[in-house]
Formats: structure tokens, C-alpha cells, sequence
């Protein structure tokens, strides 16, 4: 007798072994759940506060203090998450303004200049018109580190020499 049929059979039941691991009973987050009389996904109980959260909170909620790793953090973060429409210098002429993205008003403008460090941070928390929020994206404290950065280039187009640390201004004195 041909022992083909047999075969066939085997490799089947092989190829279902395949698959114990993918097709299992489970649950789905919000099928029903009897015993809870609900959904499977529970509610979390009143006043339930996530630890991630917290700790966001407490470094939202805290200016650090001013420092050259700050700023250099900063330097990196508005780099790679504000230059692209704001431009390198903060003026709003970014590659992606030159694009077609409505050009925002300069950092340089006198009412930005004048606006406190909490403006700068909520912006970057919550958006602001044709810009949207980047919450999700800058953790509070690079948001902090970022608006530190922006008040250097700022400070960048108004300082005098007389702002420069004596032993600083000797270097730039001295440079071609
Ligand atoms: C995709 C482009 C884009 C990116 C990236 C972007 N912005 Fe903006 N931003 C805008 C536009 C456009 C406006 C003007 C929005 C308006 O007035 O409708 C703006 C406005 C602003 C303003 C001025 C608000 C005012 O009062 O005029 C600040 C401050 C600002 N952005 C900070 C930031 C910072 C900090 C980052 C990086 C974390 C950032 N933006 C990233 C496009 C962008």
C-alpha cells in the first residue's frame, strides 16, 4: 500500500504544531468580562496616578537651574526638534518654512523677547496656532533645556563685550 496518504496526514498535523503558541484562548481589552460585569480592561481606581506621570509633573514643574550641560542639551534638542521650521538661528526661516509651512514670528521679534520662559516651555507643551504640541515628543526637561537655548540666541544678537567674563574677553579681544 502506498504510503503517501499517510504523509500527507503527518505533514498536516505537523504544520498545525506550528501554531500553538499564536492561536490560544485570550482576551480582548475590551470584550466583555462577566465577572466584572464590564470589559476586560479595568478601570484604574479613583486618583490613580501613573509613577511616569508624576515624575513628568515634578520636572514640568521645575526651572533647572541655568548650566553650559543644560544649554549644550538644549542646543541638541532644539536642533533636531525645533530648527527644521524655526531655522538655526531662531529667525523662522527653517527648510521647512522655505517649503511652504507659514512662517512663525522671529525669536527675535520684541514681543518674543519679552515673553518669560514659561510661554517658551508651554508653547513646546501645547502648540500654538499652525504649530502643534510636541508633548509626546520633547520630555519636560529637554523642553526646559530647549527654552534655555533659546534665550542664548536671544541674548546672542544683544550682548555687549562688557557681558563677557573678563578672562572670556581677553580670547575674543585677541581673535582675528
Ligand atoms: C513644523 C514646523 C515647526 C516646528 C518643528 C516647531 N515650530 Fe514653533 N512654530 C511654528 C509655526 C508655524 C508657528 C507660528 C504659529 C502661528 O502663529 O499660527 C510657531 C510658533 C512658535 C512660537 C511663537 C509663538 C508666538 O507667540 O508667536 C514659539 C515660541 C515656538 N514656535 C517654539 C517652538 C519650539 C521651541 C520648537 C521645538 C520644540 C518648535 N517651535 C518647533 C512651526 C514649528
Amino acid at each position: 500500500m502506498s504510503r503517501l496518504p499517510l504523509i500527507v496526514v503527518l505533514a498536516a498535523l505537523l504544520a498545525d504544531c506550528d501554531q500553538n503558541m499564536d492561536v490560544q484562548p485570550r482576551y480582548g481589552e475590551y470584550s466583555r468580562a462577566p465577572l466584572f460585569r464590564g470589559s476586560v480592561l479595568r478601570r484604574p481606581p479613583e486618583n490613580t496616578i501613573a509613577r511616569d506621570d508624576l515624575e513628568r509633573e515634578n520636572v514640568a514643574g521645575t526651572k533647572p537651574a541655568l548650566s553650559a550641560e543644560l544649554l549644550a542639551r538644549g542646543r541638541v534638542r532644539f536642533g533636531i526638534f525645533c530648527s527644521p521650521c524655526h531655522g538655526a538661528g531662531g529667525d523662522g526661516t527653517g527648510i521647512i518654512v522655505q517649503r511652504g509651512m507659514p512662517r512663525p514670528t522671529s525669536y527675535h521679534d520684541d514681543r518674543l523677547r519679552a515673553a518669560d520662559d514659561q510661554y517658551f516651555f508651554d508653547v513646546i507643551t501645547n502648540g500654538h496656532g499652525a504649530m502643534y504640541s510636541y508633548a509626546s515628543r520633547v520630555p519636560p526637561g529637554a523642553r526646559w533645556a530647549i527654552v534655555a537655548y533659546i534665550r542664548a540666541l536671544q541674548l546672542s544678537r544683544h550682548a555687549s563685550l562688557d557681558d563677557v567674563p573678563a578672562d572670556e574677553r581677553a580670547k575674543l579681544e585677541n581673535s582675528p
